[in-house]
This record gives C-alpha cells, sequence and structure tokens, in this order.
C-alpha cells in the first residue's frame, strides 16, 4: 500500500513577496513547492512537497528521448466570500490522466493519490492563488519515464510531479485561426485524445507557419480529408450558428476536454442546443456566407473560454462578427468565472472544497 501522507520539506526561502499579482504572465513564475512522487519497483513509492527548483536527470532519461510523457491542467481559485479553496473538476482531471497514461503505456497513478498530492500541495502554496477576476492558480501535474537508457521499450520507472503557476488570462486578444490543410495533429489510432507531450511537439512547427502567415494557432483537421475539424493547438473549439452550438464530436482524435464538456453542461442548461458532429470547414464558411454564422470560440483550462476573429483556410479568410459582450461566449465566459469563485451557485457539482 502506498503511503498517502505526504512529507512536506518547506522552503526556507519564499519567492511569494516577489510576485507581482496584478499582472501575470501564463506558465512563468511557479509557485515556492512542488508534489513529488517515484514509481520504481512495480510500485508509487512515498510521495514528497519540496522547494520548487531543478532536478538532477541522466542524459539517458527515457522521456527525452522517445517522448513517454503526459500531463493535465486544472486551475483553482478562492471563494470570495469564505476565502476557502476551490478546485474546479480534479477527479475528472485525474481520471484522464490515467487515461492517457494508459496510451502510453505508463503505469496509472491511483487517483487519490494524486488527488493528496493536489490538495496537499495548494494547501502548502495558498497564498499563491490570485483573486484578480480571470486569474487563477493554475496546476500541472505531468509523468514522465526516468529509466536512464536508449533502448526503445517502455520504461520501469516514471515521476509524477505537480507545479503551479499563478496565472492570468492565456491569451489576451482573440485569435485568428488557420485551418490546416497539410500538417495534422492526430491521426485515428493515434495519441491525438491523450495529454501526450509529443502532441504539442507536433503542433509546433506547424503553428510557427501559422503565425508567420499572420495567423495566432491552427485549428486543426483530419488527416484524411483536411475538412472536419477538430481542435485549435491548446482548445477544443465552438461555433454560433443560428442559436445553436456545434462541436467536433469526440472520436479518438481530440482531446476530452474537461472545460468542453463544462461548457456543453451550461449551454444545455440555458437551453441552447448543443450539437456534437464532425464539422465541415465548408458549413462554417457557408454559414458565414449566409449570415448564421454569429461566434466562434476556443475552450480549454488554460484558455477558459477565447474568442476567434477570423478563420483562414487555403486563399480564403473570414472575419467574424464583431466580439461584444453580447455573445453568448461572453456570458459562459462570465458565468464559467463566478462558479469557480463561488459568486454563482454551483449547481452542477463541479468543485471541491479544501
Ligand atoms: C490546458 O488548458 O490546461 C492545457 O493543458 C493546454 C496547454 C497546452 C496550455
Amino acid at each position: 500500500m502506498t503511503n498517502l501522507k505526504t512529507i512536506v520539506n518547506p522552503t526556507t526561502q519564499s519567492r511569494l513577496k516577489e510576485v507581482d499579482f496584478e499582472s501575470l504572465p501564463f506558465g512563468k513564475i511557479f509557485s515556492d513547492h512542488m508534489f513529488v512522487i517515484d514509481y520504481a519497483d512495480g510500485k508509487w513509492q512515498q510521495g514528497y512537497i519540496m522547494p520548487y527548483g531543478d532536478m538532477p536527470l541522466s542524459p539517458a532519461t527515457s522521456a527525452l528521448h522517445y517522448g513517454q510523457a503526459i500531463f493535465e491542467g486544472m486551475k483553482c481559485n478562492r471563494d470570495i466570500k469564505s476565502g476557502d479553496v476551490l478546485v474546479f473538476r480534479p477527479e475528472q482531471n485525474a481520471l484522464r490522466f490515467n487515461i492517457s497514461a494508459a496510451r502510453m503505456g505508463m503505469p496509472s497513478i491511483p487517483v487519490d493519490i494524486y488527488l493528496q498530492g493536489l490538495y496537499d500541495l495548494i494547501s502548502t502554496d495558498r497564498d499563491w492563488i490570485p483573486t484578480r477576476e480571470g486569474y487563477a492558480l493554475y496546476m500541472r501535474p505531468f509523468m514522465f519515464a526516468t529509466d536512464p537508457m536508449i533502448g526503445v521499450r517502455p520504461s520501469d520507472t516514471y515521476r509524477f510531479m505537480i507545479i503551479t503557476c499563478p496565472v492570468g488570462p492565456y491569451y489576451a486578444q482573440p485569435l485568428k485561426v488557420l485551418v490546416a490543410d497539410k500538417y495534422v495533429r492526430a491521426f485515428p489510432g493515434g495519441t491525438g485524445s491523450s495529454k501526450a507531450a509529443g502532441n504539442y511537439a507536433a503542433s509546433m512547427y506547424p503553428t510557427v507557419l501559422a503565425k508567420k502567415a499572420g495567423y495566432d494557432q491552427v485549428l486543426w483537421t483530419d488527416g484524411m480529408t483536411h475538412e472536419y475539424l477538430e481542435e485549435i493547438g491548446t482548445m477544443n473549439v465552438f461555433f454560433v450558428i443560428n442559436n445553436k452550438a456545434y462541436t467536433p464530436s469526440l472520436d479518438g482524435t481530440i482531446l476530452n476536454g474537461i472545460t468542453r464538456d463544462s461548457i456543453i453542461q451550461l449551454l444545455r442548461h440555458k437551453g441552447v442546443e448543443v450539437i456534437e458532429k464532425h464539422i465541415n470547414i465548408h458549413e462554417i464558411f457557408e454559414a458565414h456566407q449566409n449570415g448564421t454564422l454569429q461566434e466562434a470560440f476556443g475552450a480549454g483550462t488554460a484558455a477558459t473560454i477565447t474568442n476567434i476573429s477570423a478563420i483562414g483556410y487555403k486563399d480564403q479568410h473570414i472575419e467574424l462578427p464583431p466580439i461584444t459582450n453580447k455573445l453568448l461566449s461572453a456570458e459562459l465566459k462570465a458565468n464559467m468565472n463566478a462558479i469557480k469563485c463561488g459568486a454563482e451557485s454551483d449547481i452542477f457539482n463541479w468543485l471541491v472544497r479544501i
């Protein structure tokens, strides 16, 4: 049995006072501590919380060569009334983490170890949780193969860690997205629905090309026809057409986003019809042409809800209707922010209070 009691070695030099909580870039400032637990001899060992910092690794560390590495993204906020910490749907992330682990031939981590490590880390660094609206403490659980060997086989040893950072919005502006017509993020039978580090590695070069072409992100398509929309580099995608919401159905190549699922629940609760289907890019351009495309937005933990202002595909380019606070996406963003900090009631039971 793994000992669930985390050993805490606190820092003697907090960096908290150096941080400007009014202006937080995404993912560059890390809180004082990190959670670490190793997998060896077929079982999870003792979990530790220790000062955030560099760690020695063998140059032969298997993950560095063959990419057996997965991660999650999660957020927590302070309850604006009680000051309690509210963690957004942590169990869903733990379950998804293990789905990714299985696909990558890695050991699963018991949900109770994952959550205990997470809650202990949050409690240790609770003063790092920003209170400004739209800000949060972002939590990054990840696992990587640690065998010091360069033979190609699943590692026998792994390290699971959680680091956290106080963050502002991931995207400061609405995004212009370029529909992929050459490169592919995922293929049926591949790792597209896992949060595998390699999925993101494969997206870097096409994203650089999209930026050179004047866009911010790639809107990925299926690998066979390049016509069916999948997801944007860091988030799932939604379209509002004729007052109905559309999002690509999950069929193995798309990440099963927890924000995606939350948005679907919220929309249905509001009485908005949500259609999960294969969406052809030509349907989107047609809806734009006949005036029924009202808005498009991305949804993800880091990105929360990010509007799309323009879409490019081959030689076509459309500008979406102006982004105002009357859009459904603005209402959803307000609802999500309010639920996450306890200003609106948690009718879907998404929050864990610690
Ligand atoms: C998240 O939204 O938490 C993600 O993991 C996306 C990330 C690549 C920024």
